[in-house]
């Protein structure tokens, strides 16, 4: 499949022969055939004339693999790369390569989820082809407590990325939500598996609201949820956005223990819609605290002055 699409787009805009393809390719041409109507299905235009052969006239805006890794800038990141049209969820599909072995780095991408999922066992909407779902198998050797920094790091990649693309700054929510003018752009599901001292492998889960109209959320959030197409319209390749947050987050990723988080805090402080703001945070089960949020540290956790005055440390939870 890959090689038959490589050689299209190396004669992109001009015929190839069905003969030459199926030379070069080392397949049937019947094989060809069988191949050319699956690019078709996933949304290739190809043109094809019984005398001159075929003709790649425009590559999908999917995001299928072999569209990713051209011109994708990573030695890791993304070099393996999973994609359905639909699936459950990613962190699902992504946790279970992950238990068979999966290499760091393994991207899992999907046009659309079933049952997508968001921090606090909330559900994640995920309309089909507007957004970018995915998620990367990590194999940190960090200790789980350090792990906290790792998903800020994400986010502010994340942000840093869609500024960097799209001219639109992102703030940061605590924990690691992507918001604009109050409406939530996108967010990270972070799922480990080992143990305090070990961690097996970590499951970055992240979701960005990218191509959808207001119409293409689920009415409940509308109003709480925004895309980058409805603050800059326009539609906007999530092949690039994609790209790029790969490249940019396995630089940091692997710089971590040389250069630490310390600029990232940094810049999520900067960038903050919660530090220095009143905060109600929902910690599970009932639980609710309210203050102020006072600092941000490098472990991701969040420093809140009590309405009582007393001053806690907050590992997790979400903030309103
Ligand atoms: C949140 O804001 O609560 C986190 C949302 C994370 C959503 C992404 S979409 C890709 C990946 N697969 C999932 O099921 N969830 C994450």
């Amino acid at each position: 499949m890959e090689l038959v699409l490589k050689i299209l787009k190396e004669n992109r805009g001009q015929f190839v022969s069905g003969e030459s393809l199926a030379r070069l390719s080392g397949i049937t041409r019947a094989g060809i055939w069988k191949q050319i109507n699956r690019l078709r299905r996933n949304g290739y235009l190809i043109e094809s004339s019984p005398r001159k052969g075929y003709r790649l006239l425009t590559s999908t805006p999917g995001l299928y693999p072999l569209e990713l890794k051209d011109g994708l800038d990573t030695k890791v990141f993304g070099q393996i790369v999973y994609e359905d049209t639909e699936v459950d969820s990613t962190n699902n599909w992504a946790r279970s390569l992950a238990n068979r072995g999966a290499l760091e780095g393994t991207l899992v991408i999907a046009e659309s989820q079933t049952a997508g999922r968001g921090r606090m066992g909330r559900q994640w909407a995920s309309a089909s082809g507007q957004g970018l779902w995915f998620s990367l198998v990590l194999r940190p050797r960090i200790s789980a407590p350090v792990l906290g920094g790792l998903t800020l790091l994400a986010a502010v990649i994340m942000a840093q990325t869609i500024q960097s693309v799209t001219g639109i700054q992102p703030q940061i929510k605590w924990p690691n939500d992507l918001i604009h003018n109050g409406r939530k752009l996108g967010g990270i599901l972070a799922e480990m598996s080992g143990e305090m001292d070990l961690v097996n492998y970590l499951i970055l889960g992240i979701g960005i609201n990218v191509n959808h109209r207001p119409e293409d959320f689920p009415p409940e959030l509308r109003g709480r949820a925004v895309s980058l197409q409805m603050i800059q319209p326009g539609n906007l390749s999530r092949k690039t956005l994609l790209q790029e947050f790969l490249r940019r987050f396995e630089t940091a990723y692997y710089a971590l223990p040389e250069t630490g988080i310390a600029e990232a805090v940094r810049y999520a402080k900067l960038h903050s819609a919660t530090v220095g703001k009143p905060v109600r945070i929902n910690r599970g089960f009932g639980k609710v605290l309210e203050g102020e949020a006072l600092d941000l540290e490098t472990d991701g956790s969040l420093i809140v002055k009590e309405t009582n005055g007393r001053i806690v440390r907050v590992f997790s939870g979400d903030s309103e």
